[in-house]
């Protein structure tokens, strides 16, 4: 079942009912302030920072789920209603809810009445725009009461909710016309300050949250909209909100527009004031007048659509099926950058107090989004890099506003530093800049301590060569990209958290995943040993991957797949021998995508396994059959139910691991058939099943094991959007830049027969058409004409257009 449906021409997500499976959201905001936005118009707004810059209040996991936001409320003669839908729920007589690319498009109708709400973040604006668009339908003049209303929230978002004894006792605000200034603590250490205007006169306002509400009203029908009129209401301390009130005549036919604007505003710190205790407003004024009008919020619209435009133009596809198309087009790379912007920090499964950004995950995010942004790119990677440890190990998380690694996690995730060398083979592949190589790099961000980012790779790539345990495969750590396999932590302490306690001393619990990454990134790391004139290097580095690749085959193969891990005692995990958990996809997916076993048939036997054991009709779950009780010497991965997360769900970031290793062995009917089964356009129909959004991936699908098979979880901010982008792209549309050349090598389902694909990569754009004849058999190429061998095509000088024929 469906809940809308996609518009391709306008590149966005029409929801047609409030009643979705769950809240819808998207993301406002491309540079440093940003906004999340459900379809009933829930969520809230941050500048660059989700924790310590919350402009705007929000309360996860509430009754119902998502309220809170900014909304506007009607008083139309005593009849009260939101045109979201949302708080409420007056039934409309029309709904929509538009989802483009970094804005949303609210809509609701009643009783003649139809108010459309644009919400967007200008480019270059540190300010969210809402222009309400009002409409009488009808046949007779109306005269309404208009609200808007937000919750400021008291900038700390972690404090806002837990320090009540000081935070009631705060709240500053100021009002001057239409526009209400919120400067908690700004009479302290703070030089920013918060606005929320309209472009209109009001006749009234509220800032205080228990005036307009009431004590004991609620979001479903505030005392001052009930009312029919706000009380001029000045916040000290309690909760301090934005709330406006305008009154609206229109004669029939008639459209009025307001511009309404909440903005984030800084002053110099010898500039705060206007005159002792009132803000300076100049920067404030400044910003409202870059917005007052519509036809200056049309404009900013404008830049916005083309910005996107400029974007995607980098990879398009024509492949003959549109839910193809709209997600290779648009929605996957939408989703990729929205995962460069927010990491894992805001979203509606991430608080934005959690989570800072992984040393892992954002090197993999890069693989998503680096040919749509080197440059920023470029800057993300060495930032990462400056958290790396001297030893070559890594800080599993970092803060992005102090791009400082996080001391409570720490480091001894033992895949963490390897992932530095697929971001970076990446982003060179991507743009030739070999100069980034020899960029001086702190380690642990200590001046006093560097070396050239070269020289980060290399202790990346030893690190894993100096830690290998009694198999000689790579010892795990605290856990590899399995978080939630924590081999030596060995915890009976309730709530202790897995990721940092401390270890049995003397963990020798090995990884075949991190063996995997390890021969998968080898070749690149000899490559760009090789730019930087280290040709010694570059040999150590194949000969490593050689024996770590006769080490997974001699003690990491168990007959018919790849075994997982061995325990802090040596046991096989991910074995015919264990009851439980006997065989994972990680191994499969990165032992094969290495090469390990491809000439020697057991990669073909793995996926196979893959197939019979983990594949179901909503995905391929991690692991067969899951725990059904805690494992002391497991972790985490035993604590979750059967079914759900790391315990045998369909952990969407790992599939295209096997999608890819399927091209590897030339099957690209297997490999698609596993894309098109988490791909969020092929599941829109089941929308009532899977439940989050049909246009972005989710982390997890619920497995076979779990009463709820096949609902999602945890949309938007997640690796399985890089990785889905490089599988279906690189993989099985087969366009991967490399060092030397850009790759043309699809493996395409025979249902593909014809493949248009544009590629802008290192100032050229390549115009590939593919002529699918079977699945079998090396692609041959034409380059402008001329049959060339193999299936690297040089890359064409920048503004040079080449034609690129493939027949496979
Ligand atoms: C984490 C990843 C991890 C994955 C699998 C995600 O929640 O962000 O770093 O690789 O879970 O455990």
């Amino acid at each position: 079942m469906r809940f809308g449906h996609f518009s391709d021409a306008a590149r966005e997500y029409v929801i047609t009912t409030p009643r979705t499976p769950y809240p819808w959201i998207n993301y406002l905001g491309t540079e440093e302030y940003f906004g999340l936005i459900s379809h009933t118009g829930g969520g809230y707004s941050f500048y660059r920072d989700a924790r310590m810059r919350r402009l705007t209040r929000y309360r996860y996991n509430n009754v119902p789920t998502d309220v809170g936001g900014r909304y506007f409320y009607v008083n139309d003669d005593g009849d009260v209603w939101t045109p979201s839908w949302a708080p409420v729920q007056a039934e409309l007589d029309h709904f929509e809810a538009r989802h483009g690319l970094s804005y949303t498009v609210i809509t609701g109708e009643r009783n003649g009445l139809r108010i459309e709400t644009l919400y967007l973040v200008p480019l270059g604006a540190t300010a969210e725009i809402h222009r309400v668009r009002l409409t009488n339908t009808g046949a007779t003049a109306k005269g309404v009461k208009l609200f808007s209303i937000l919750e400021f929230n008291l900038w700390n978002a972690l404090d806002d909710q837990t320090n009540y004894q000081r935070n009631l006792s705060l709240a500053e605000v100021e009002v001057d016309g239409s526009t209400i200034y919120h400067k908690t603590e700004y009479r302290e250490r703070r030089n920013h300050y918060a606005v929320h205007a309209v472009n209109a006169p009001i006749s009234g306002y509220d800032t205080d949250r228990e005036t307009f509400f009431g004590l004991y009203g609620g979001w479903n029908a505030p005392d001052a909209v009930v009312a029919g009129h706000c009380h001029n209401s000045i916040a000290s301390g309690w909760s301090p909100i934005g709330a406006h009130q305008i009154d609206v005549a229109l004669a029939p036919g008639e459209v009025r527009d307001l511009v309404f604007v909440l903005g984030y505003v800084e002053n110099e710190p010898g500039a705060k004031w206007e005159s002792p205790g009132v803000v300076n407003k100049a920067p404030a004024r400044a910003l409202l007048q870059r917005f007052s009008t519509s036809e200056q919020v049309d404009a900013a619209m404008v830049e916005l659509r083309s910005y996107w435009d400029d974007l995607l133009s980098t990879f398009t596809v024509d492949s003959g099926d549109p839910r193809v198309d709209r997600m290779v087009n648009v929605w996957n790379p939408y989703q990729c950058m929205v995962t460069f912007n927010m990491s894992r920090s805001a979203s509606y499964f991430e608080t934005g107090i959690g989570r800072g950004m992984g040393f892992r995950d954002s090197n993999q995010d890069l693989l998503g989004f680096v040919h749509l942004v080197p440059d920023r790119a470029r800057e993300r990677i060495l930032d990462i890099a400056a958290t790396q440890l001297p030893d070559g190990s890594a800080y599993h998380q970092y803060q992005l506003l102090t791009k400082r690694g996080n001391h409570d996690i720490g480091s001894g995730f033992n895949d963490d530093p390897l992932w530095l060398i697929e971001g970076v083979a990446a982003y060179v592949s991507e743009t030739g800049d070999l100069a980034i190589l020899d960029e001086d790099v702190p380690f642990d961000n200590d001046p006093e301590d560097t070396g050239t980012l070269f020289e980060h790779l290399r202790r990346s790539f030893h690190h894993v060569l100096h830690n290998r345990g009694p198999h000689g495969l790579p010892l795990i750590g605290r856990a590899d990209w399995n978080d939630c396999l924590n081999l030596n932590c060995f915890s009976e302490t309730p709530g202790e958290s897995f990721q940092t306690t401390e270890n049995l001393a003397g963990g020798s619990a090995e990884s075949v995943f991190i063996a995997g990454l390890f021969v998968h990134c080898a070749p690149d790391y000899a490559t760009l040993a090789e730019a930087v004139r280290a040709p010694e290097e570059a040999d150590r580095a194949r000969r490593a991957a050689a024996a770590m690749s006769a080490v997974v085959l001699d003690h990491g193969w168990d007959g018919d797949w790849f075994v997982r891990a061995y325990d802090y005692f040596g046991n096989k995990i991910g074995s015919s021998e264990c009851d439980e958990g006997r065989i994972y996809i990680e191994p499969q997916g990165f032992c094969v995508m290495a090469g390990i076993g491809v000439e020697s048939g057991e990669a073909v036997r793995a996926l196979d396994s893959v197939g019979k054991i983990l594949d179901t009709d909503h995905g391929i779950m991690l692991l067969q059959p899951p725990y059904t009780s805690y494992h002391l010497e497991l972790g985490e991965i035993s604590t979750y139910p059967p079914g759900y997360k790391e315990n045998g769900s369909i952990f969407c970031h790992s599939n295209p691991w096997v999608m890819i290793a399927e091209t590897m062995v030339g099957r690209g009917d297997r490999a698609f058939a596993y894309w098109k089964k988490i791909a969020p356009t092929f599941r829109e129909e089941i929308s009532e099943v899977h439940r989050l959004e049909p246009y972005v991936y989710a982390q997890m699908i619920a497995g076979k094991d779990a009463p709820r098979h096949g609902e999602a979880k945890n949309s938007w901010l997640t690796g399985t959007a890089a990785w889905n982008f490089v599988a279906i792209t690189q993989h099985i549309l087969g366009v991967k830049p490399e060092m030397e050349g850009l790759r043309v090598q699809p493996c395409l389902p025979a249902e593909m027969t014809k493949v248009e694909v544009t590629r802008r990569c290192r100032g050229a754009q390549y115009r590939i058409t593919v002529a699918n004849r079977g699945e079998s058999g090396s692609p041959r190429l034409a380059v402008d004409g001329q049959p060339i061998n193999g299936t690297v095509v040089p890359y064409g000088p920048a503004g040079s257009i080449v034609e690129i024929t493939v027949d496979c």
